[in-house]
C-alpha cells in the first residue's frame, strides 16, 4: 500500500469562520498523522487555540497544490509579508521556506525554484537583521523532525545567524544563506531509499551518499551559480579539520569559511533534530559534544562563536 505523504504548511492560514479546499492534519505524539479539519469545514474560534498550540499543521500531498493556489492568495492580501505582525512573520517565512524548498528537491535543475530559494534568503536575512528578532523566535518554530529540506532550512538559519553575529555584511550574508540552503541539494539526485533509511547505512549506501556536496556543486552550476563561496560552501561542507572528511580531504582553513560555517550548522542541527531512531538532542547537550568529541572535526572558533550566539 503506498503511504500518503504529508507536507507541513503555514498555520497563519487559518482564521476562525474560514473554510478551506482542502482537509488539514496534525501529528500526534506518536507519530500518526490525524485528520483535525476536514475540507469544506469551518474552523471555530476552538479550534483557532488548538491551533495555536500546535507546532506545525499538515495537508496531504495530492492536496498541496490547492493549499499553493490558497496561499498565494493569502500572501497577497498579506502584502506580501510586510503588514503581518513581528511575532507570526518567522513562522510565516519558515512556511514559505519549506514549500520553495519541497518543489527545489523535486526539481532540482528548474530556474524558478533556484530563484525562488534566492526570495526565501532574503525573507530570512531581513528577519534576522530587525530589531525584534532573536535566535531563539526562528529556532521555536523550526520542524525539529529531520527531512532534508527542513535540514536547509534550519542550517541556513544557523548560518545566517552566526555570520551577523560575525558581523558580516548583508552581500555576504546573501551568498552565506545561498550556500547552506542548497549545500544537500546533491541529495536530491540519490536514491531516495538511501536518504531515508533509518539507522546505520552500509559502506555502499555510505560511499553513494558521499557523492552529494558534489553532485551540488554540479547542481549549481547548471543553475548558472557563479560566486566560488558559495559553490565552495556546497562542495566541501563535508571536509574535516583534521583532513578526514570528504570529497576533497582539505584541512584547516583550506577549508573555505563558508564550508566550515556550514559545517558546523549541519552537526548541530543533526544532533538536536528527532530521527526515527534517535531523540532529538537538547541545544545544551549538543555543544557540549561537539565541543569534547569533535575538536578535530569542526572549527572549533566557529564552535565557540556559536556558543556565545546561543548566551
Ligand atoms: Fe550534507
Amino acid at each position: 500500500m503506498k503511504s500518503t505523504k504529508y507536507l507541513a504548511i503555514d498555520k497563519n492560514i487559518i482564521t476562525k469562520g474560514i473554510s478551506l479546499d482542502f482537509s488539514i492534519f496534525t501529528l500526534s505524539s506518536d507519530k500518526q498523522m490525524n485528520c483535525f479539519k476536514e475540507n469544506g469545514v469551518c474552523f471555530t474560534s476552538n479550534d483557532k487555540v488548538i491551533i495555536d498550540s500546535i507546532n506545525v499543521l499538515y495537508v496531504e500531498e495530492q492536496q498541496h497544490e490547492e493549499y499553493k493556489k490558497f496561499y498565494q492568495t493569502f500572501l497577497n492580501t498579506q502584502d506580501e509579508l510586510k503588514n503581518i505582525k513581528l511575532d507570526n512573520k518567522p513562522s510565516v517565512i519558515y512556511e514559505h521556506a519549506s514549500n520553495v524548498l519541497n518543489d527545489l528537491f523535486s526539481n532540482p535543475e528548474t530556474l524558478s525554484n533556484y530563484d525562488s530559494s534566492k526570495e526565501v534568503v532574503n525573507e530570512m536575512i531581513e528577519t534576522i537583521l530587525s530589531d525584534n528578532f532573536t535566535i531563539k523566535s526562528l529556532m521555536d518554530i523550526a520542524t525539529h523532525d529531520y527531512y532534508t529540506h527542513t535540514h536547509s532550512i534550519n542550517v541556513s538559519i544557523y548560518a545566517l545567524s552566526l555570520g551577523s553575529y560575525m558581523g558580516m555584511q548583508p552581500e555576504t550574508l546573501s551568498e552565506l544563506g545561498e550556500s547552506a540552503l542548497l549545500h544537500d541539494l546533491g541529495k536530491s539526485k540519490i536514491d531516495s531509499a538511501i536518504i531515508t533509511k533509518n539507522g546505520a547505512l552500509t559502506d555502499r549506501e555510505f560511499h553513494e551518499i558521499k557523492k552529494h556536496p558534489e553532485l551540488g556543486y554540479r547542481l549549481g552550476l547548471k543553475l548558472g551559480i557563479k560566486n566560488n563561496n558559495v559553490l565552495d560552501g556546497i562542495r566541501h561542507h563535508h571536509e574535516k579539520m583534521d583532513g578526514t572528511g570528504y570529497p576533497s580531504k582539505l584541512k584547516g582553513t583550506q577549508i573555505p569559511l563558508f564550508a566550515r560555517i556550514i559545517g558546523v550548522c549541519d552537526i548541530f542541527d543533526a544532533l538536536t533534530s528527532r530521527r526515527t531512531y534517535k531523540e532529538a538532542m537538547t541545544t545544551f547537550d549538543a555543544i557540549k559534544l561537539m565541543k569534547l568529541k569533535m575538536n578535530n572535526h569542526v572549527d572549533v572558533k566557529l564552535l565557540d562563536k556559536m556558543i556565545r550566539m546561543f548566551q
